[in-house]
C-alpha cells in the first residue's frame, strides 16, 4: 500500500501502542501526536492512527468511507485459522464488523433487548450480585478487586441477560479470553488455531443454548435472538445468531471489568473527589461520565477506508487500515479544556467517545453506566477507607486496544 501524505510530519515511526511505556500511560504520546501529527501512518503496523476528537467523530459519521469490516481484528489470521473459523460461521458477520444493510438488520434484533426500560429493570439484580460479591470478602480487609469483584460482576450480569447458567461463567471466561487474545497481536499459527478452536467451542455452546429456546422460550436475550427458521422471531441465520451472541457477550464483559478497575484507580489518585462521592452518592451519575472519559477501557477500534479521504489535511488512501483512537479523542483539549485534569463535575464529560458514536454506538452503554455506578456506590459505601493494598502491586493488561488491569489489590478498614 502506498501512503499519500500531504505533510511530511504525518509519518510517526516511533508510535507503538504495544510498547510498555505506552501501555502504562498512553496519554502523553496521544498529546504529542494530536499536536504534531494528528493523523499519521505507522509502517510497523501498516495502519493510520487518528488522534483528534473532531477527526474521530467525523470518521464515525462517514460509515460509507470508514467501513467497519475487520474493526476488532488487531492482527491478521493465518489462512489455516481463517478456514477453521469460516467452517463454523460460513459468511456470517458480527454487528460490530458489519456495514449497512447487514448491520441494521442485526442491530434491530438486539435493540429489542437493550431498551432503556429493560436495562432499568436490571438494577435490583445488579445490586444483589454486587452485594453478594462484596459479602464474600468484606470481612477480610483486603481483596483483589479484579478477580473477586470487577470480573464476576459484569460476567454474572451477562449470564442473566442472555439466560445462560451462572455456573458456566468460568468456562465462558476462558473462551472469551482466547478470542480477546486472538484479536490483539500476531500469534504463532498453532496458538491462533487453538484460540479459534475455543471460539468454535463457544459458538457451539451458544448454538445448543439457542436450540433449547426452541422448546422453552424464556425472558432472555437468547430467546430474542432465536432465528425465525428455528421458531423464533429474529431475522438472523443460526450462524449470525450464535456468532453475534458470542460477540455481544464478550463486548459487554471485560470492557466493563476494566472500566471498573480504571475508575477505582482514578479515584484512589484523587482522594478529595473520592470523598465527595462517598458522602454524596447522587453525584456518581455524572462522575461516571468523567470516569468513562478519562481512562476508557477501549482505547480505539479499527476501520478500513473504502476510498481516499482527507482528515486534518492528511490524505489516507483507499483500502487502508485506520485506528480511531477514542482514548486520545477523549483527551483532546479542543473538546475538553484541561483534559488531563480529572474533574467529576466537568460539564461536558458526557461528550466522550468511549462508546463511539453513530450507527455502531455501543448498544450496551446504558447497562455499562448502570453497572459502573452501582459497583462504585457499593464499594465506596461498604468498604470504609478503601485504598490500594500496600502488599502487592496492580498488574496491567497488555493489549492493543483494551486498557485495564488483570489484578488490582485493595484494602480497607475493618469494622
Ligand atoms: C464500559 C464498558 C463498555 C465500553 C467502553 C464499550 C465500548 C464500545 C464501543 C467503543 C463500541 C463501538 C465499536 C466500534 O467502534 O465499532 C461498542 C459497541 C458495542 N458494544 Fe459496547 N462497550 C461497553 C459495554 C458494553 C456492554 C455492557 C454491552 C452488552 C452487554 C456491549 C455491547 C456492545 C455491542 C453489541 C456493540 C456493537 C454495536 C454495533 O456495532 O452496532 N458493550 N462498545
Amino acid at each position: 500500500m502506498t501512503a499519500h501524505v500531504n505533510s511530511p510530519a504525518a509519518v510517526c515511526p516511533h508510535f507503538n501502542p504495544m510498547a510498555p511505556a505506552h501501555q502504562r500511560n498512553p496519554y502523553p504520546n496521544y498529546a504529542e501526536a494530536r499536536r504534531d501529527t494528528p493523523v499519521f501512518y505507522s509502517e510497523a503496523y501498516d495502519m493510520w492512527f487518528v488522534t483528534r476528537y473532531a477527526d474521530v467523530a467525523a470518521a464515525l459519521k462517514q460509515t460509507h468511507i470508514f467501513s467497519s469490516s475487520g474493526s476488532v481484528q488487531g492482527a491478521e489470521l493465518s489462512p489455516v485459522a481463517q478456514a477453521l473459523l469460516q467452517k463454523n460461521i460460513g459468511s456470517a458477520t458480527i454487528m460490530v464488523e458489519s456495514d449497512e444493510p447487514n448491520h441494521t438488520r442485526i442491530r434491530s434484533v438486539l435493540n429489542k433487548a437493550f431498551t432503556p426500560q429493560r436495562i432499568f429493570k436490571l438494577e435490583p439484580a445488579i445490586r444483589e450480585i454486587a452485594n453478594s460479591l462484596i459479602d464474600a470478602f468484606s470481612a477480610d480487609g483486603h481483596a483483589d478487586l479484579v478477580p473477586q469483584f470487577a470480573l464476576p460482576l459484569p460476567g454474572l450480569v451477562i449470564c442473566d441477560l442472555f439466560g445462560i447458567p451462572r455456573e458456566d461463567l468460568p468456562q465462558v471466561k476462558r473462551w472469551a479470553d482466547d478470542w480477546v487474545t486472538l484479536l490483539s497481536v500476531a500469534l504463532p499459527e498453532e496458538q491462533q488455531v487453538a484460540c479459534v478452536q475455543s471460539m468454535v467451542a463457544f459458538q457451539n455452546y451458544l448454538r445448543d443454548q439457542l436450540l433449547q429456546r426452541q422448546q422453552n422460550p424464556r425472558e432472555d436475550l437468547l430467546t430474542v435472538m432465536l432465528p425465525v427458521e428455528y421458531g423464533g422471531t429474529a431475522n438472523l441465520s443460526m450462524e449470525e445468531a450464535f456468532y453475534n451472541a458470542m460477540s455481544a457477550m464478550v463486548a459487554g464483559y471485560e470492557t466493563t471489568t476494566n472500566l471498573i478497575a480504571n475508575a477505582v484507580t482514578m479515584l484512589f489518585k484523587h482522594p478529595e473527589q473520592y470523598q465527595q462521592l462517598r458522602e454524596n452518592p447522587a453525584m456518581l451519575q455524572h462522575a461516571v461520565e468523567e470516569l468513562l472519559r478519562i481512562d476508557t477501557s477501549i482505547q480505539g477500534l479499527f476501520r478500513t477506508t473504502t476510498q481516499e479521504v482527507t482528515l486534518s489535511d492528511v490524505t489516507i488512501p483507499a483500502n487502508a487500515r485506520v485506528f480511531l483512537l477514542y482514548g486520545s479523542a477523549n483527551h483532546d483539549p479542543a473538546q475538553f479544556p484541561n483534559p488531563e485534569r480529572f474533574d467529576i463535575q466537568r460539564p461536558n464529560a458526557r461528550e466522550h467517545l468511549t462508546f463511539a458514536r453513530g450507527i455502531h454506538v455501543c448498544i450496551g452503554q446504558a447497562l455499562a453506566r448502570l453497572e459502573i455506578r452501582v459497583a462504585l456506590e457499593l464499594l465506596l459505601q461498604r468498604l470504609p477507607n478503601l485504598r490500594p493494598a500496600t502488599s502487592a502491586q496492580p498488574q496491567q493488561l497488555e493489549h492493543i486496544f483494551l486498557r485495564g488491569y488483570t489484578s488490582l489489590p485493595i484494602e480497607w478498614d475493618q469494622a
